[in-house]
């Protein structure tokens, strides 16, 4: 979604905000923008990559400036409505993230008091508001401005003149970063990577006023202090590091990822997990991937704890007219951004109910709504399409399991090693791709594909769907195996193959069941299971074998293979597998 880049300091403006918005391409937009000011502002922006951008404009001296990439969502992605966008006299400068649910009203108003708009934007209001307000303090003028919007916002505003920037959010992630006689303003810690690791995360209602040699931080107009976080991830971890792609270094990352997610928690990690002591009944809040992990979570509750969960994807909760009574409320995202997770997180939190995060990002949004956060530890993840953060999502769960009282010690010590095991298992999986690339030529050709499931690989399915439809653009749905015969047996033909990750656990009868009806229909099936199951071998067209986990852990082992399906597919034909048509990263509008 939207990213926003702010720079005040020492330096030349211009080369730093384009170098911090190509770290922002991750985010998803489809137009972009840049104005620095020094004796007038120099705006250039257009529809396009950041890259399409750096080719056109030229060198613009000043060393205060605004950068944006923009993900549309009022107005087309073209030109005139990419950001900046300026007030009229040209002087004042915004970019925003987020949405003005008010701006039809306030643009009406601004119209009847002579304000010329350009674009079909919500955000051209705010230069605009800033303008009418602005009496030689902008600070005063950003303040009375805000008072006016409803909606929400992460805004960078600049004036022409000044060397400070004033920065706001509301509903909407946004970082300060602290430098030496610079300092930044960020959508979020990639960006700003290369320049520091000393940032400020804004809470809501804050007003930021940045200097390049200071910070101060205000709300209801009196100053107020935040504390300042070292951020722990490298420069490298947010690069390719030699990868083709992001996605696939991602992928390859996941063994470390979940040795360092479980040594966070266990032996001599610095994070424990502290639940409360009675916990009869559980919510899963979550969107997309980690949605899916979230289902994950509901099995291992049920089956492990024995606790009744139940999962809802948050976009949906928010517009349940009850708000349910549970012990506690799980909100699992990898940025801590969503803003439909962070809304049902809001929600729940007033009942009483115990709220817990599980995300990849320190300080994030999520981290400061919950009692405890619980944080994986996969370093930045810049491909679109979740992978590592999705098996380390699922490794905290686990260790949920793992470390609770209500387990005796064998099963725990079980578990753990079960845990521990995973890395060498996924790293199996890792060196052994020939056969998953040659399913992916197989599949590169095909228009529509199924993935079934039952049990713990049920939510495996869905994640297999959504890993191979967001990369490869080919229709995949994921669905229960004991769905199909009740609807989708009706469109599968020989050109619809159909991808069944098993488990051998309970399901494992009913799975081959499965396989057998579809196959009985001419339809391929490409199953995923446990080295050297020759039954599985015999039934269908191909097999993509695993390493044997207990069947607790086999939607790690099984998710991977699925990722690697969905992004040598992808590669075989030609997508932009990183950065998917209108896909965002992080996505903080609802
Ligand atoms: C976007 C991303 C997905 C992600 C989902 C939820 O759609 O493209 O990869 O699963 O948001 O994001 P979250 O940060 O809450 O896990």
């Amino acid at each position: 979604m939207c990213g926003i880049i702010g720079y005040t300091g020492d330096k030349q403006a211009q080369p730093i905000i384009l170098d911090c918005m190509r770290k922002l391409e991750y985010r998803g937009y489809d137009s972009c923008g840049i104005a620095v000011s020094s004796k007038g502002i120099t705006l250039y922006k257009d529809a396009g990559r950041v890259e399409a951008l750096v080719k056109v404009i030229p060198r613009i001296t000043g060393s205060i400036g605004i950068g944006h990439t923009r993900w549309a969502t009022h107005g087309s992605p073209n030109r005139i409505n990419a950001h900046p966008h300026l007030d009229c006299s040209g002087k004042i400068a915004v970019v925003h993230n987020g949405v003005i649910m008010n701006y039809q009203k306030l643009k009406k108003k601004l119209t009847i008091e002579g304000h010329k708009f350009r674009s079909e934007t919500d955000t051209e209001v705010i230069p605009h508001l800033i303008e009418k307000y602005f009496q030689g303090d902008i600070v005063e003028a950003v303040e009375k401005t805000l008072s006016d919007l409803e909606g929400s916002y992460a805004i960078i505003a600049m004036v022409d003149g000044e060397s400070r920037l004033i920065a706001a959010r509301k509903d909407s992630p946004m970082v300060i970063g602290m430098g030496d006689r610079s300092n930044y303003i960020a959508s979020d810690v990639p960006a700003l990577l290369d320049y520091t690791n000393r940032v400020i995360y804004l809470d809501d209602g804050d007003i930021a006023v940045v200097d390049p040699g200071k910070v101060v931080i205000k709300r209801d107009n009196v100053e107020v202090k935040r504390d300042e976080q070292k951020i722990l991830w490298s420069v490298a971890e947010a690069q390719k590091g030699g990868y083709e792609h992001f996605m696939l270094k991602e992928i390859h990352e996941q063994p470390r990822v979940i040795r360092n997610t479980v040594g966070e928690y266990a032996g001599n990690g610095e994070q424990s997990i502290k639940l409360p002591a009675k916990v009869s009944s559980v919510l899963f809040l979550a969107c997309g991937t980690s949605h899916n992990a979230a289902m994950v979570g509901k099995y291992i509750f049920e089956e492990i704890l024995n606790i009744p969960a139940h999962v809802e994807l948050a976009s949906e909760f928010n517009y349940y007219r009850r708000t349910p009574d549970y012990d506690m409320a799980i909100g699992i995202s990898q940025s801590g951004e969503t803003a439909d997770t962070i809304r049902a997180m809001k929600k729940i939190k007033p009942t009483g109910c115990y709220t817990l995060s599980i995300t990849n990002v320190v300080g994030s949004t999520a981290s400061r709504i919950a009692n405890q956060t619980l944080y994986t530890r996969a370093g930045p993840e810049i491909s679109v399409a979740s992978t590592k953060t999705f098996t380390a999502q699922l490794v905290v769960l686990y260790l949920l399991a793992a470390t609770s009282p209500k387990l005796d010690t064998n099963h725990s010590t079980h578990l753990m090693a079960g845990l521990r095991q995973l890395p060498s298992k996924v790293q199996q999986i890792l060196d052994e791709k020939a056969p998953i690339i040659d399913c992916a030529e197989y599949l590169k050709n095909q228009n529509n594909v199924f993935f079934i499931g039952r049990g713990i690989n049920l939510p495996v399915a869905l994640e297999g769907a959504l890993k191979l439809k967001e990369t490869s653009y080919i229709h995949a749905e994921g669905l229960a195996a004991g769905e199909i015969k009740h609807h989708t047996l009706a469109v599968l033909n020989a050109d619809t193959p159909v991808i069944a990750p098993i488990g051998h656990d309970n399901t494992y009868e009913a799975m081959l069941t499965s396989i057998k009806e579809i196959r009985a229909r001419g339809v391929p099936v490409i199953a995923l299971a446990e080295e050297g199951n020759e039954v599985v071998e015999d039934l269908a067209d191909r097999v993509l074998f695993t390493p044997a986990v207990d069947p607790l852990f086999s939607p790690v082992t099984n998710a991977v293979i699925l990722q690697l399906l969905a992004y040598y597919t992808s590669k075989a034909r030609g997508c932009p597998i990183d950065f998917p048509r209108n896909l965002a990263k992080s996505v903080t509008v609802e």
